[in-house]
């Protein structure tokens, strides 16, 4: 296996060595090989290339970049965010052009709250909140499509277009309906939408919905309205096992996700193309307040190494891979409840003790 790393800023190459000490111990715990190659992407090489902090002015990632990219099993990614370049540059010159150039179109975010991670919600446990929210990845909002007219004018037009196509609404329930299946036993899945107002956008998601529902009777549909969702994320988290989403409503519902299962320290995510290459990240971002004190969570990087070993498995079918993601997984469960929180500074252990314990709870496991 080769995997891409992209460290990133901030803190993202501290958590990212965590997450590699622990890939370390699995491969060497189930037997694979596998390569690394460091590549430079940053907004501190963005700022030292001589790129304009207000405005892009050069490319965050080359060309030549990504197609190296194409050649790797997948992609391990920090974090990117640079407190002197402009909100959106990076975000959209790396994650966005990523995302899109590689057609990722499925972002899986799993809702876990592992045992002993404080939740915000009372008499709420681990059995409760166990669900993963598939987002499309590369639609709706995020489409980039729309413009100004008569700009800086008191008549100013601003859109902002919720491009659905039928091909990519459908791979992405197809993906969900799959996933739901091979899941547990639950095979539950809600389609997160707002029908009511998007009457066309949202029309679409539900008949793709519903046809595509026909081909797997051994699974329950559901439909909530995305506002309704974010009520019962709080008051009954347990009745979700697998949810499919659009993009910008996936976008802000994993957000509530992240903070019922403990915090930016703990969630993890996917960019997911099934047949190419997919790109794994903690969802938090590079906090640089945090930078070089060896004192930010690693867990969503380590749990994101685990998705990148489990799904890399999943799709190539080797099953040395999916064992090695089932192994770090549950290394994660043993070490979270020996954590005094899941907040930087108050672990009660540092970074690279986190990632310490976890490789060795690879190591030792049965
Ligand atoms: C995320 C982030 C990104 C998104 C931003 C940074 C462009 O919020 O991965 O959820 O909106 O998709
Ligand atoms: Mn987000």
């Amino acid at each position: 296996m080769k995997i891409a790393v992209i460290g990133g800023d901030g803190t993202g190459p501290e958590v990212v060595a965590e997450g590699l000490k622990v890939l370390k111990a699995s491969a060497k715990k189930v037997g694979f090989e596998y390569k690394t190659k460091d590549f430079n992407v940053s907004g501190d090489r963005y700022l030292s290339a001589g790129g304009d902090p207000e405005k892009p002015s050069i490319p965050i990632i080359s060309e030549d970049e990504i197609e190296e990219m194409r050649t790797f099993d997948a992609i391990y990614l920090g974090a990117v965010g640079h407190p002197d370049v402009a909100p959106g540059i990076l975000e959209k010159g790396l994650l966005l052009r990523l995302r899109f150039a590689l057609d990722q179109y499925v972002n899986l975010r799993p809702v876990t709250l592992y045992p002993g991670v404080p939740c915000p919600l009372t008499d709420k446990s681990s059995d409760d909140i166990d669900f993963v929210v598939v987002r499309e990845n590369t639609e709706g909002l995020y489409s980039g499509m729309g413009g100004f007219q008569y700009k800086d004018t008191p008549n100013e037009v601003a859109t902002q277009i919720m491009c659905n196509t039928r091909q990519g609404v459908e791979r992405a329930i197809r993906y969900a309906f799959d996933l739901c299946r091979r899941r547990n036993d639950r095979k539950h899945l809600t389609l997160v939408a707002k029908n009511n107002v998007l009457t066309f956008a949202h029309d679409l998601w539900w008949r793709a919905f519903n046809e595509v529902a026909t081909e797997y009777d051994d699974i329950e549909t559901d439909y909530n309205h995305v506002d309704a969702c974010c009520m019962w994320f709080v008051k009954n988290p347990e009745f979700y096992d697998t949810i499919v989403v659009c993009n910008m409503f996936g976008d802000i519902i994993t957000d509530l996700g992240a903070m019922i299962q403990g915090g930016m320290g703990v969630a993890a995510g996917g960019n997911i193309n099934p047949a190419g290459v997919s790109m794994f990240e903690p969802i938090g971002g590079s906090a640089p307040k945090y930078t070089g004190k060896n004192v930010i969570n690693p867990i969503a990087a380590i749990a994101a190494m685990a998705m990148l070993l489990s799904e890399t498995g999943q799709n190539t079918g080797d099953e040395k891979l999916t064992d090695a993601g089932r192994r770090v997984e549950s290394a994660i469960r043993s070490v979270t409840p020996k954590m005094k929180s899941q907040s930087a500074g108050k672990m009660g252990f540092t970074t690279t003790e986190i990632g310490d314990l976890v490789a060795e709870a690879v190591a030792t496991a049965e």
